[in-house]
C-alpha cells in the first residue's frame, strides 16, 4: 500500500496559521496543562556539537515527543543552531524541521519547516509564564536582543499583557533594533536603549533573548516586583536568580541537563534547592501559585520543549489539510519486505 506524507514548506506553515500568536499561546498553554496531567512523553533532548573535540561551531538537538489527550500525536523536532550563520547573517542562526507520525500505523504523516514554529512557541512559553507571573498592570518592558526571538517576544507580550504601554529595546546591533522597532510602529511604543542598564532599569518585565556568551543583567537593575524572562542559559547574573522569589522554568527535567544554565549552576553549587524551581506546568495546573503580591520578583527561564513544536505542528498540519496547503510526497508505492 502506498504511503504518502504532507510536505509543508515555510510558506505553507505560515499560511496554515503559524503567525497567529493568540492561537499559539493557547496551544502552548495546553501543552503545560497536559504535561501537568502526565499526558505528555517528552524525554530530555539529546545534543551534540561539531566539530568533535573542538569548540563547537554548530549544535544539533533531537527532540522526540508524544502528546496524548485529544491530540494523540507522536513526532520529533530536529533542531540546529549555527554560529557561522549568526556571524554572517546570511542564514537563520537556528534551522529546524518537524516530523509528525500516525500513532497507530506509525507512518509519517507530515514533515515541515520548524523555524517559524520554534520562534513563535519559544516566546509563547514566556508569554504563558508572563500571564501567571508578570506584575498586574505591567506597563514597561525592557527587552535585550532584537533577533528572531526578540520579534516574537514583542508579539507574545503585546498579546498577554494588554496594559503594556512601552518597550525599551537594546541590541549590540543597533540597526537590527531600529528595524525591529520600525516593524511595530503604530502597534506599541518601542524606544531604543543604547545599553542594557537603560533597557532593564525600572522595567516591569525584563526579557533577554541574545546569543551572548556572558551574563549581562545585573541584579541591582531589576526592580522590586518585576518579572525576569531569560531565553538563553546565562544572560542574567547569579544575583538575579538569587534575588528572585519564584523561579519557574519550562521543564526542570530538561533544564537540569544543561550545564550552561545559570539556574542549574546554582543548584550544583548548592546555593539553590531544586525543590524551589518549579516547572510552568505546575503553575498552569494550579498546584503551585503564580504571582501572589506586587513586591515579589518572579523569574522564568526556558530551554525549549519539543512538545510545544509538536502540538503546533499537529494543529498546522490539520489546518493545511483543510486548506489544501503543502505538497503530497510518496514515501513508497509498495512497501518492501512486508
Ligand atoms: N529557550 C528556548 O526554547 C529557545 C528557543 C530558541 C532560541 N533560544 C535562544 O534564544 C536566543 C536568541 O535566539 P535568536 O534566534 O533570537 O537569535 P538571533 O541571532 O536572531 O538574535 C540574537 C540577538 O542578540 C544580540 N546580542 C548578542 N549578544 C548581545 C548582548 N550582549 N547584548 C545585547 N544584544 C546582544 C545579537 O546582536 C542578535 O541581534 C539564543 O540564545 C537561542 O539559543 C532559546
Amino acid at each position: 500500500m502506498k504511503t504518502e506524507l504532507l510536505f509543508m514548506k515555510q510558506e505553507d506553515v505560515i499560511a496554515a496559521g503559524a503567525l497567529d500568536m493568540q492561537k499559539i499561546l493557547e496551544l502552548v498553554e495546553k501543552v503545560f496543562y497536559l504535561q501537568g496531567h502526565e499526558q505528555i512523553i517528552n524525554p530530555p533532548k539529546t545534543v551534540f556539537g561539531i566539530p568533535i573535540g573542538e569548540e563547537p561551531q554548530s549544535h544539533f538537538f533531537s527532540m522526540p515527543v508524544y502528546i496524548g489527550g485529544d491530540v494523540n500525536r507522536p513526532g520529533i523536532k530536529w533542531a540546529a543552531e549555527s554560529k557561522t550563520n549568526a556571524k554572517t547573517g546570511n542564514l537563520p542562526m537556528g534551522i529546524d524541521m518537524i516530523i509528525l507520525s500516525d500513532p497507530v500505523t506509525v507512518q509519517p504523516v507530515a514533515i515541515m519547516d520548524g523555524m517559524v514554529i520554534t520562534a513563535m512557541r519559544t516566546a509563547a512559553a514566556a508569554g504563558v509564564a508572563a500571564k501567571y507571573l508578570a506584575p498586574d498592570d505591567a506597563k514597561v518592558a525592557g527587552l535585550v536582543g532584537a533577533g528572531v526571538i526578540g520579534r516574537t517576544m514583542i508579539m507574545a507580550l503585546k498579546e498577554v499583557i494588554p496594559s503594556l504601554k512601552q518597550i525599551k529595546l537594546c541590541d549590540l546591533n543597533t540597526e537590527k533594533a531600529r528595524n525591529l522597532a520600525d516593524e511595530f510602529k503604530g502597534e506599541i511604543e518601542i524606544i531604543l536603549s543604547d545599553n542594557v542598564e537603560n533597557a532593564v532599569s525600572g522595567a516591569d518585565i525584563v526579557a533577554t533573548m541574545t546569543t551572548s556568551k556572558k551574563p549581562f543583567v545585573k541584579s541591582e537593575w531589576v526592580k522590586t516586583g518585576a518579572m525576569v524572562i531569560q531565553m538563553s542559559s546565562y544572560e542574567v547574573e547569579a544575583g538575579v536568580v538569587e534575588k528572585s522569589d519564584k523561579i519557574v522554568v519550562d521543564s526542570w527535567e530538561q533544564m537540569k541537563e544543561n550545564e550552561l544554565s545559570i539556574i542549574n549552576q546554582l543548584v550544583k553549587k548548592g546555593s539553590l534547592d531544586e525543590k524551589d524551581i518549579w516547572s510552568l506546568s505546575k503553575v498552569v495546573c494550579g498546584t503551585k501559585p503564580g504571582r501572589e503580591n506586587k513586591d515579589e520578583i518572579t523569574m522564568f527561564s526556558s530551554r525549549g520543549m519539543g512538545s510545544l513544536d509538536i502540538i503546533i505542528g499537529d494543529y498546522l498540519y490539520k489546518e493545511a489539510m483543510k486548506k489544501g496547503l503543502g505538497q503530497r510526497l510518496v514515501l513508497w508505492d509498495e512497501a518492501k519486505w512486508v
